[in-house]
């Protein structure tokens, strides 16, 4: 069973500047919601119990998001607007599925992973990268029946331009599954066009086992110079550990880039 989910939210979001400069991106509303909000009511109508906020000191702008309790009292005490009221709620309920913790040097996803170490309590956990929003089909719900089936890790995958294989984790495919389903052979950390095993990207929503925090306290800088989690992915696939990708059926918004932030809005409310 997976209970408990991780998103990391420590990123610095340069790539919405100026949206960012004093704000979180993750509280950037998208039709009139906060993109945060979509990636938790995919955790929790995917059964997800328990969510874990890797913040920093720069973005606890996301915890008095979800601590404004004297500003809600205060003001559904003098207005008696049933809206506030109904928000102020959702917020209550969401609160007390979160924990936080702090990754004050942001040094890349796999070392964000790191810091949730000593929450995670079973072999599986969710992880779910804010900057993808997957709409029309909750992508964490299948891969976490594919999990059920398969007893292994997951990751979400869809097929790219191959231009553009340098920005994405980049997978090959070892066995079919089914037609939506395959176990992966090896995957690569944003791979020059040449290099690349293929067009075939991981998205940002992954099952992983807690044997990845072992790999994780040795893992070397990569890509970037940042900690990447697809390195010790790859790790663990070397050393035998399965790992299925999941092509999954709803539509993929890429809200980390200003074109791709706007573009969401508009096929959000198309809904
Ligand atoms: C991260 C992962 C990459 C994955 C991508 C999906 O990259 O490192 O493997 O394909 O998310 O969005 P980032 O977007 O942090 O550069």
């Amino acid at each position: 069973m997976i209970r408990q989910a991780i998103i990391p939210l420590a990123g610095l979001g340069t790539r919405l500047l100026p949206l960012t400069s004093v704000y979180a991106k993750e509280l950037l509303p998208i039709n009139g919601k906060i993109g945060l909000e979509y990636i938790i009511e995919e955790c929790t109508q995917a059964g997800i119990k328990e969510i874990v906020f890797i913040i920093s000191k720069k973005k606890e702008i996301i915890k008095k998001y979800f601590y404004n309790d004297a500003f809600y009292k205060n003001i559904i005490k003098k207005k008696n607007d049933l809206r506030i009221a109904q928000e102020y709620k959702k917020i209550k309920k969401y609160k007390k599925m979160i924990k936080f913790v702090y990754q004050n040097n942001p040094k890349g996803t796999g070392d964000a992973v790191l810091k949730t170490k000593k929450i995670i309590k079973d072999e599986f956990f969710l992880m779910l990268l804010p900057d993808d929003l997957i709409i029309k089909k909750n992508c964490s719900k299948a891969m976490i029946s594919i999990h059920n089936k398969k007893k292994c890790s997951v990751m979400a995958s869809m097929k790219v331009n191959k231009k553009t294989v340098n920005r994405w984790g980049i997978f090959s495919k070892k066995k079919n599954i089914s037609k939506n389903n395959f176990y992966i052979d090896d995957v690569v950390e944003k791979p020059t066009t040449k290099s690349a095993p293929s067009n075939n990207a991981v998205i940002g929503r992954y099952i992983l086992p807690k044997k990845i925090f072992t790999k994780l306290k040795k893992q070397k800088k990569g890509k970037g110079g940042e900690i990447h989690i697809t390195d010790s992915i790859r790790q663990l696939i070397n050393e035998g550990e399965k790992f299925i990708a999941h092509n999954f059926d709803g539509k993929y918004l890429d809200c980390g880039t200003m074109t791709g932030y706007i573009k969401s809005s508009i096929e959000v409310s198309k809904k």
